[in-house]
């Protein structure tokens, strides 16, 4: 089976040869016919290679259809066509290889006719052999209104208005049905329905596939749906089938309420009763709350090429955090130098974009540290190996989103605390090698339990445990 379908997926390689060559002969056969040229033997052969190329590609198709999903009538339509442009090859090979000996009064005729013919049946064939992979409304799809309406398909729906109250959103139409269009009807719809399942309405959906119902209500297990998208993913069954994107763990999350909720279809969320979790899970999947660990900063102005020359002039390697926020990363603990007012001064130009800064090594004093203090964007921040005191860490109250600070081989003491107890976004804290006192640090732990704040400090028992890294 394995290896009828490998094969059988060349068809849409190997269908483009006689596209091209039955194509090209047509086209000149009638050009030398209406420009009265003279016409190459080549010709022929050039038939008889359109005819055979477009037997390999049917043998091809043939094995490609075997593997099922296709819409049963559309494939008999495209078969049906298939044959009818072999059959019309060959016969325009047999007659133009005769047409060299006879000549009839009729051959003009005949012989625009058969090449018109020819081309008539290319098209057609094509056209809904690309609707069986595309769908039918493929070429339309993007269509304005007015086109659509010419080639008979409604207009495009108006798009549903993004909800912004939880209450008032769609069970299907907000949630389940646009988890579905993202990922999975390219190949589960009306036109191919791979294992015989359609999930573009809800009807066909409960109605299932070849091993029964997609979703039982209010069994996950049960649930052939549910069951393939939580396989390994390198699993033969798992969906998206063919490497397609995944679904995000929300909208895995997203399927597995609905179907514990019993399906609910024609229902608001309002009108249902939502425990705490599933509130969480579906206003994230409804963009009405950021998902844990997403980018906490509000989207900038990617910073300019200008400013960044300056930057890396200046001494730092800069790099942007990810393609899709324009927030960066600097690091001039690279640059081997001491960290001079000049560079600050140019930092300080970039203080909307600094999310990240590395000063590690890099001989950063006190008093510097009072201006990073601007940098109210940061999330990261290395300062580790520096001359820097508690009296330094003062300053950078107020950096409420830094979550990471690193003081590895500094000079702060006890002091330190009172300043990071104004850092309400902190979760990982580096103290290695400092100066505090280890009953200072067990004290400011037992005060701090319940926070998420992680302390890493190797010389340290941190309340009984050791925290050797
Ligand atoms: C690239 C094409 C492709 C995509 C995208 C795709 N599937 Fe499939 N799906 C298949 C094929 C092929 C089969 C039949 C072979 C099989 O059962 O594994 C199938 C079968 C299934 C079946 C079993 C039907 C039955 O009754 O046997 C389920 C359930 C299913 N898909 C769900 C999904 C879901 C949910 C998504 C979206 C997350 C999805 N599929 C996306 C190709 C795809």
């Amino acid at each position: 089976m394995d290896l009828i379908q490998f094969f059988g997926r060349f068809h849409v390689l190997v269908l483009h040869l006689p596209i091209g060559i039955l194509l090209m002969a047509a086209v000149l056969e009638l050009y030398a016919l209406f420009f009265n040229k003279q016409r190459t033997k080549t010709l022929q052969t050039i038939w008889l290679w359109g005819a055979l190329s477009a037997c390999g590609a049917a043998l091809l198709g043939y094995l490609l259809s075997l593997g099922g999903g296709y819409n049963a009538d559309a494939v008999f339509v495209h078969k049906a066509f298939a044959f009818a442009v072999i059959g019309c090859a060959f016969i325009c090979w047999f007659y133009f290889c005769l047409l060299s000996r006879i000549s009839s009064k009729f051959a003009p005729f005949i012989t625009t006719i058969l090449c018109f013919g020819q081309l008539f049946l290319l098209f057609s064939t094509g056209h809904y052999g690309a609707n069986m992979t595309h769908g039918s409304t493929y070429l339309f799809d993007y269509a304005p209104d007015p086109v659509r309406k010419l080639a008979g398909l409604e207009a495009h729906p108006t798009p549903r208005e993004k909800v912004t109250d939880l209450a008032q959103a769609h069970v299907y139409l907000d949630l389940i049905g646009p988890v579905l269009e993202q990922k999975c009807v390219a190949c589960h719809n009306d036109d191919k329905s791979k294992g015989k399942l359609n999930l573009t309405r809800l009807d066909s959906l409960f109605k299932g596939g070849q091993s029964g119902p997609a979703v039982v209500a209010g069994d996950l297990n049960a649930s052939e749906l549910y069951r393939r998208i939580t396989l390994d993913s390198h699993d033969k069954k798992f969906m998206p089938a063919g490497g397609k994107p995944p679904l995000s763990d929300i909208q895995v999350k997203t399927l597995a309420w609905w179907i514990e909720a019993g399906l609910p279809q024609d229902k608001l969320l309002g009108e249902l009763e939502l425990d705490d979790t599933a509130r969480s899970i579906l206003a994230t999947q409804l963009g009405l709350q950021a998902a844990k660990g997403s980018w906490p900063l509000a989207k900038t102005e990617p910073l300019s090429q200008t400013l960044a020359d300056e930057l890396t002039a200046a001494g730092f390697v800069v790099k942007q955090i990810s393609q899709d926020v324009a927030y960066i990363d600097l690091d001039y603990s690279v640059s081997r130098q001491a960290f001079t007012d000049q560079a600050l001064e140019v930092l300080l130009k970039a203080k909307d974009h600094v999310a990240w800064l590395n000063l590690a090594n890099s001989q950063v004093s006190d008093p510097q540290l009072a201006a990073l203090s601007q940098l109210t964007h940061l999330i990261k921040l290395r300062l580790e190996k520096n001359p820097i005191t508690s009296q330094g860490i003062n300053h950078l109250a107020g950096l409420d989103q830094l979550t990471y600070l690193n003081l590895y081989k500094t000079k702060v003491d006890d002091q330190v605390f009172s300043a990071l107890q104004q850092l309400p976004a902190l979760k990982n804290l580096y103290l290695t090698e400092t100066l505090v006192s280890e009953q200072a640090l067990t004290q400011w732990q037992q005060k701090n339990k319940t926070s998420s704040l992680q302390v890493i400090a190797a010389n340290y028992d941190l309340m009984g445990q050791n925290n050797e890294k």
